[in-house]
């Protein structure tokens, strides 16, 4: 089993450190990949504003899920729970005793690399792992990879070395992103996930107001709360449910934000749910109590008002985007039937679902309640009150799905 090893203090994870990880999973053909944040030591002089151990254990988290690998990528706290410095030649001795017969590749920066033999304990480490090393081209500081290889080799002749060539590595230190951070800057240089992260927390100096964010940062605070895959459906849904805005002449900004914020919470537990809705007041009834995963669309509502300052527009639509109601403005309809529709869903009659959305918004609705509605009796599950009551304020409005 290939285990590629990867630590550094992540201060905060970039994407020079997310496309090194993709790279080693690719050229070494890793089994796994072990994300590892590093302990940094009291003694040590900390970088102003070092969020603390749990914050950047998130951060890891984020980075890793961003390279969409569930079963390959892992972050270990392995360091940030043994006391004291963390030395690399430890974690190498604890994971021989987890993955015994794991073969281990080291995963080097250059400037790591060419200090190799000054870490502490390191023939413990090239006796425990074999080494990968990043450089963007064959000219990065050749003269001094040859030469550190070559005693490398002569020092400890079994070593293993791998380099890999990255041509468009991202060149940011984490120094000079904690400086662009500070000035409300970097955001390009990290994943949308770890960036809405650190703006929710108001790490490394960052003052966002929530209350008041602009598109991107929106995007990054949502995509920061969920999954990575579920964020292509978020996108689709956010372009979607703008285009039957401009359609259906309903308020762009505010159907892109709904887009953005409408499956925010989709990945909290039930009793994360439960608290969210009494904290802030919104009834729940029976079928929610035993079902609470429902409550995703009264969570996400409450977050977008509460914590993003939505008006209450963009707070209904969210609402009711999961079971729609009798009676919905404009843009509850967009918000669920783009929901419904956006591009990247795939089921049978999606197709002219999308066709209706554009010619008779009402239509495409009662199309998708009652899509909703037969799927719930085929699985023999309860329908939601509130979508039985849209389908019967729709046909008794006069709307049908035939023809
Ligand atoms: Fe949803
Ligand atoms: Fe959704």
């Amino acid at each position: 089993m290939k285990i590629g090893v990867y630590g550094g203090t992540f201060n905060p994870p970039h994407l020079g450190h997310l496309a090194a990880a993709q790279a080693a999973i690719d050229s070494l053909g890793l089994d796994k990949l072990l994300i590892i944040p590093a302990a940094i030591p009291p003694h040590k002089e900390l970088p102003p504003g070092t969020p603390t151990a749990e914050h950047r254990l998130a951060m890891a988290e984020k980075l890793a899920d961003a390279l969409l690998l569930p079963d390959k990528v892992e972050v270990s706290a392995i360091e940030l729970d043994r006391p004291g410095k963390s030395y690399t030649s430890d974690t190498l001795l604890d994971l021989r005793q987890e993955y015994q017969d794991g073969e281990f590749w080291l995963l080097l920066g250059t400037d790591m690399f060419l200090t190799l033999h000054k870490w502490h304990e390191p023939e413990r480490i090239v006796k425990n792992a074999n080494l990968c090393t990043f450089r963007r081209s064959p000219r990065d500081r050749a003269e001094r990879f040859v030469a550190q290889q070559a005693y490398l080799k002569e020092r400890w002749p079994w070593v293993k070395v791998k380099t890999i060539e990255i041509p468009n590595l991202v060149d940011i230190s984490s120094t000079r992103l904690r400086e662009l951070l500070v000035q409300g800057e970097g955001a390009q240089y990290l994943t949308p996930g770890v960036y809405g992260y650190i703006l929710r927390n108001q790490l490394y100096g960052t003052r966002a107001d929530l209350k008041h964010l602009d598109i991107p940062e929106l995007r990054a605070c949502s995509y920061s709360m969920v999954l990575e895959k579920r964020v292509r459906h978020i996108r689709g849904t956010e372009e979607e449910a703008v285009r039957l805005a401009r359609r259906w002449g309903a308020d762009e900004t505010m159907a892109r934000r709904a887009g953005i914020l409408h499956d925010c919470t989709k990945y909290l537990t039930g009793e994360e749910h439960i608290a969210i809705c009494r904290q802030y007041g919104v009834p729940l009834d029976e079928l929610e109590l035993t079902a609470p995963k429902l409550l995703h669309s009264k969570t996400g509502a409450c977050m977008a008002r509460h914590i993003f300052g939505e008006p209450d527009e963009v707070y209904e639509a969210i609402f009711w985007h999961t079971t729609a109601k009798a009676d919905m403005t404009v843009l509850e309809k967009i918000l669920y039937v783009a929901d419904y529709m956006e591009p990247n869903r795939t089921f049978d009659g999606v197709e002219r679902l999308r066709e209706l959305a554009y010619q008779d918004l009402d239509r495409a609705l009662l199309l998708g309640v009652e899509t909703t509605v037969q799927e719930m009796k085929d699985r023999n599950l309860p329908v939601h009150r509130n979508t039985l009551q849209a389908q019967a304020w729709l046909r008794e409005h006069g709307v049908t799905t035939e023809g």
